[in-house]
């Protein structure tokens, strides 16, 4: 077990990965981190969510055209889409994001990279949807691309992150 100073240092070491080998996901990792997924909390134990697990490159190849950053999904071997479904909007993107850093934080474990795409936009939804033949009544709203970093995986340009100072407010919010 790690300590527990060195599974913080994990969680913030956690980064954003856009570039993969073509080396393929093993069937117990993608089944390690399916099992992480489906062990996350939700609003009143629902689980709205279905798990959509995309391995065929045509499909990843239209789904990467549905926005300008999410051009690189093709390097990946593997996207999960956590499809949710529902009129409490809200509650299932909060659900939903839950899942999603769970598929980041798994692969991470395993020795994996992972990244992050939304499609926010209406025309992006359509596309997505219509990428992966899903039906209107379950939402697309992210996918998360798995596979063995690249040497070239870098951090994101902007990284890093802006100082607690910025952040914190003690006992009562002060607009600075
Ligand atoms: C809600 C959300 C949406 C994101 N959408 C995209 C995206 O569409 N394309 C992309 O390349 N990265 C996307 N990212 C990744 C962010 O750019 C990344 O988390 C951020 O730049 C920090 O990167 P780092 O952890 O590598 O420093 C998204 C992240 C989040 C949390």
């Amino acid at each position: 077990m790690p300590s527990g100073a060195e599974y913080l240092d994990f969680l913030t070491g956690q980064r954003q990965t856009r570039d993969f080998t073509s080396d393929p996901v093993s069937d117990d990792d993608l089944g390690a981190v399916l099992e992480t997924m489906r062990w996350t909390g939700s609003a009143s134990n629902r689980q709205p969510w279905q798990f959509l697990v995309v391995r065929d490159p045509e499909t990843i190849a239209k789904l990467a055209k549905a926005t300008m950053f999410t051009f690189w999904l093709p390097k990946a071997p593997i996207v999960i889409v956590v499809l949710t479904a529902g009129s409490d909007r809200y509650a299932h993107a909060y659900d939903l994001g839950r899942v999603d850093e769970r598929i980041l934080l798994a692969s991470q474990a395993l020795g994996l990279g992972a990244g992050i795409v939304t499609f926010g936009s209406d025309s992006a939804q359509r596309i997505a949807h219509e990428a992966l033949q899903v039906p209107g009544d379950w939402s697309v709203y992210s996918a998360v691309a798995i596979g063995h970093p690249a040497e070239t995986a870098r951090p994101a340009k902007l990284g890093g992150r802006k100082p607690l100072d910025e952040l914190v407010h003690w006992d009562r919010f002060t607009r600075s």
